[in-house]
């Protein structure tokens, strides 16, 4: 079970921080459960770690298997929670050099995500003479940015293996009935997968919209969902003593008592797309009616030498999370000759990993000291049971904060606000009368 520790940031909470907020707790809790609170018809990943489908999970592997052995790239095309939760358990359960390692499966890129033409054009070149297979993930099927990529690579993979070649390399992952990629898929014949019409796009990373690319990359996906089965009949159980009930209610106090800021920490590289996807799960779920917490992200030790003096001595409108992986998979021990000079004898036969452990109980003592309060979870190891866990935690924690805060933790009604100035300066047909509004305003 996940550990959550809040020691080091009881001297800034008042002492009924859990108590004064239970039955705020209770009613999340019964929204979530009931799925009848704002935005309840997006609360299909609550149930989701029992009652995935075992033939699409088969068929999911299966599928994994064939683009394995015919490819040497896999590009992923998706955006937003069509992209960020495959990236972070990709890079989590092996490295963020994934691809300089990878032996037995295919190199994974992640496009799709950008409008930059460099950006695009170095994969297109990259991919131009290897065997690459896509998956084209987005749930609308309409997303401006997957499409324009989809559009490139699929216009490569025909011209690389004819359209009936490419037809065997493409893989959709898109709503099961609805949208131009559902259609486009239909039509052409594209082997599909689907995002149930119940989980938004941050929710989704336990669909095939994650499990597809994690499984091509060999990771054990079963593990994962097991391992969010585990803790959905832990954090589902209401109480005092729910981890994910404290992780709310801290960060709630925390938030009246004018912390508006969160870094979510933690002392492995290979986090850091976790905290990209982290961001986005409570960025989009509580930043709306003029309020919610600002989600950042921090690497520990890198950004203790870039952020470290702003968090150590700056606004004091922060708290911290750390996410703690209590056994290290490997370790690595020290051993200065006497006399090396290399400044390091008093480390001489110590473990990094009980280095990098004070490292990160020293920065939770001096922040803590320093006025910014550090909440803790620890998941006994980086692994996908461990990791499955984490996910749950976290989404189930989102949906408890929306709710608590008083806001619907399911929608996303201000992403649309870009779109639309963006296709009205393109020139997309419907736009005519907005694109007057802004040429008026230049
Ligand atoms: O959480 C969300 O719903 C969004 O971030 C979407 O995932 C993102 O905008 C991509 O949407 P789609 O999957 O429809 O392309």
């Amino acid at each position: 079970m996940l550990q959550f520790d809040v020691s080091n940031a009881l001297p800034f909470l008042p002492k009924n921080w859990l108590s004064s907020r239970l039955d705020g707790l209770i009613n999340a809790w019964n929204l979530l459960e009931r799925g009848n609170g704002q935005g309840g018809e997006f609360t299909g990943w609550v149930h989701l770690p029992e009652n995935y489908d075992p033939e699409e999970l088969s068929r999911l592997l299966q599928t994994a298997r064939i683009i394995r052995d015919q490819s040497q790239v896999l590009v992923v095309i998706g955006i937003g929670g069509s992209y960020l939760g495959a990236r972070a358990v990709l890079e989590l359960l092996t490295s963020p050099n994934y691809n300089l390692f990878c032996k037995d499966t295919p190199q994974i890129f992640f496009t799709g995500n950008t409008l930059s033409s460099d950006a695009l054009n170095e994969l297109l070149d990259y991919v131009r003479d290897k065997d690459f297979s896509v998956n084209m993930i987005s749930k609308s099927g309409s997303t401006t940015e997957s499409s324009i990529a989809f559009l490139l690579f699929r216009q490569l993979l025909e011209e690389k293996y004819g359209r009936a070649g490419a037809r065997d390399r493409i893989f959709v992952t898109t709503d099961r009935h609805e949208g131009h990629l559902r259609a486009l898929a239909n039509q052409e014949g594209y082997a599909t997968f689907s995002v149930p019409a119940s989980i938004g796009g941050r929710y989704s990373v336990l669909t095939a919209a994650g499990l597809l690319p994690l499984a091509v990359a060999g990771l054990p996906v079963q593990e994962l969902l097991d391992g969010a089965a585990e803790a959905m009949g832990y954090l589902r159980t209401p109480g005092q003593d729910n981890p994910a009930w404290q992780y709310a209610a801290a960060r709630h106090a925390l938030y009246e008592s004018g912390k508006n800021i969160e870094l979510l920490a933690c002392y492995e590289p290979s986090f850091r797309f976790f905290g990209e996807w982290w961001k986005q799960l409570f960025g989009e779920s509580e930043g709306k009616d003029g309020q919610g917490i600002f989600p950042a992200s921090v690497e520990f030790t890198a950004d203790l030498h870039s952020m470290g003096q702003y968090i150590q001595e700056g606004e004091r409108d922060l708290f911290e999370t750390v996410v703690r992986f209590a056994i290290p998979s490997s370790s690595c021990l020290l051993n200065p000759k006497p006399g090396d000079r290399s400044g390091l004898e008093y480390l001489r036969g110590k473990d990094l990993r009980f280095v990098n452990e004070q490292a990160r109980r020293g920065t939770a003592l001096a922040h803590a000291d320093g006025g910014v309060p550090n909440l803790l979870l620890t998941a006994q190891e980086r692994t996908a049971h461990w990791v499955g866990q984490l996910i749950y935690f976290f989404e189930y924690s989102c949906g408890l904060s929306g709710y608590l805060l008083g806001v619907n933790p399911f929608n996303q009604p201000g992403v649309e606000a870009y779109k639309k100035n963006m296709f009205a300066l393109l020139g997309k047909p419907g736009y005519e009368e907005r694109r007057k509004i802004l040429d008026s305003r230049r």
